[in-house]
């Protein structure tokens, strides 16, 4: 039997985020600004790195012996380390796992979607900000094109893969996309999730004043195309469900500054070289690769895991505007959202 393992508030552990790489082919404005990340930014080294045999060996305590049901691959842009579909076959070939999925900026999907597939994928978070191309290409930082990801979200959908789009609004940059997009993934039958933009990491000049809040964004669509509330898929859905009314179209909203969301927070997130984060906004995580790479069984891995999560308190979301004092904290390429 799965055992769960409840933090300091009550909080079950459920899911784990996994980065597998911290590079990325985009350089998003609000993520991996390229002034900040150039071509003498430190990434990992490859040494740095856990293997494949590491990962699953960690999903696999992290399943059958912490309660964990659903893991999800992030980066960085994942699809930029080679040969993610190997760990993605041996991840979800655990005993005990119930959903895999995948974060992606989705340009590399033409290529990978149909062995993703193959390899036991179920989902992907695909990113797009805009469909405009000259709006898109300046937030993208790399001048991709809007069909580059439209092709992406194709590739995966033909295979079958699900799939929700990730759009992040940021006041004065996409706003005035809300209901382009809007429009064209309710069309398309795609859900749509419209992300408040957040100050993840240290680069990104976050401003509350460039929150294009929650409210703003419900109001936005409910005066073209009306919409309400529904029910969570599950406790602790990152993001809040509305349908068009009289339809079972959806969207979603992720209200992290406006409506925090942790109170029923089950993510453990694990860097690309091996740190435990128990927060996104986390500004110091525990060394698993070091464990890992000494002698332990893994009984010990999970007893020490086990006790990083029964001592979690964090809630960062709630405590923000109490938060006065600036620190240090992870960059989201780290630890992937
Ligand atoms: P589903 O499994 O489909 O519900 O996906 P998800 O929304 O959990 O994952 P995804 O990677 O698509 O994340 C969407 C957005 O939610 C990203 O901007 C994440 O950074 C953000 N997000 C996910 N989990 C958390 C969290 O625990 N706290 C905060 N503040 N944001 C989160
Ligand atoms: N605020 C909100 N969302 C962000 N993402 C990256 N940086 C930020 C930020 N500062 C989004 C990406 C992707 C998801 C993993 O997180 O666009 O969809
Ligand atoms: Fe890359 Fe995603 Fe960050 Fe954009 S948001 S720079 S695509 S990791
Ligand atoms: Fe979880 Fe931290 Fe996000 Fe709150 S801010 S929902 S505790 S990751």
């Amino acid at each position: 039997e799965n055992e769960t393992v409840y933090d300091y508030f009550n909080r079950p552990l459920r899911d784990l985020r996994i980065s597998v790489t911290d590079k990325c082919n985009f350089r998003c404005t609000y993520c991996m600004p390229a002034e900040i990340f150039g071509p003498d930014y430190p990434f990992l080294k490859r040494n740095e790195l856990l293997s494949y045999e590491e990962i699953e060996r960690l999903s696999t305590i992290f399943i059958q012996s912490l309660g964990v049901q659903k893991i999800r691959i992030t980066g960085g842009e994942p699809l930029m380390r080679k040969d993610v579909a190997t760990l993605i076959s041996r991840i979800s070939k655990i005993n005990g796992i119930d959903d895999i999925a995948m974060t992606t900026n989705g340009v590399l999907l033409p290529k990978y979607a149909k062995e993703l597939k193959e390899a036991g994928l179920k989902r992907v978070s695909i990113s797009l900000d805009s469909l405009d191309d000259h709006l898109f290409g300046s937030i993208n930082g790399r001048g991709v094109p809007v069909s580059a990801v439209l092709d992406g979200i194709d590739a995966a959908a033909a295979v079958g893969l699900k799939i929700k789009i990730n759009m992040v609004v940021k006041r004065g940059m996409n706003e005035h996309e809300i209901i382009p997009m809007a429009k064209y993934f309710r069309e398309k039958g795609h859900i749509l999730r419209f992300i408040e933009f957040m100050d993840v990491g240290n680069s990104n000049q976050w401003n509350l004043k460039d929150v294009f809040s929650k409210k703003e964004i419900i109001e936005t669509i409910h005066h073209v195309m009306p919409i309400e509330p529904i029910e969570p898929n599950y406790p602790g859905e990152v993001a809040t469900r509305y349908r068009y009314i009289g339809t079972d179209e959806e969207i979603g909203v992720i209200s992290s500054v406006s409506d925090a969301f942790c109170s029923s927070c089950n993510r453990a997130r694990l860097s690309a070289n091996g740190t435990l984060y128990t927060c996104l906004f986390a500004s110091k995580g525990h060394d698993l690769r070091e464990i890992i790479r000494s002698t332990h069984s893994d009984q010990e891995l999970a007893d020490a895991i086990t006790e990083i999560w029964n001592k979690r308190k964090d809630k960062y979301s709630i405590d923000r505007s109490k938060n006065k004092t600036e620190r240090k904290k992870i960059e989201m390429s780290h630890i992937g959202g």
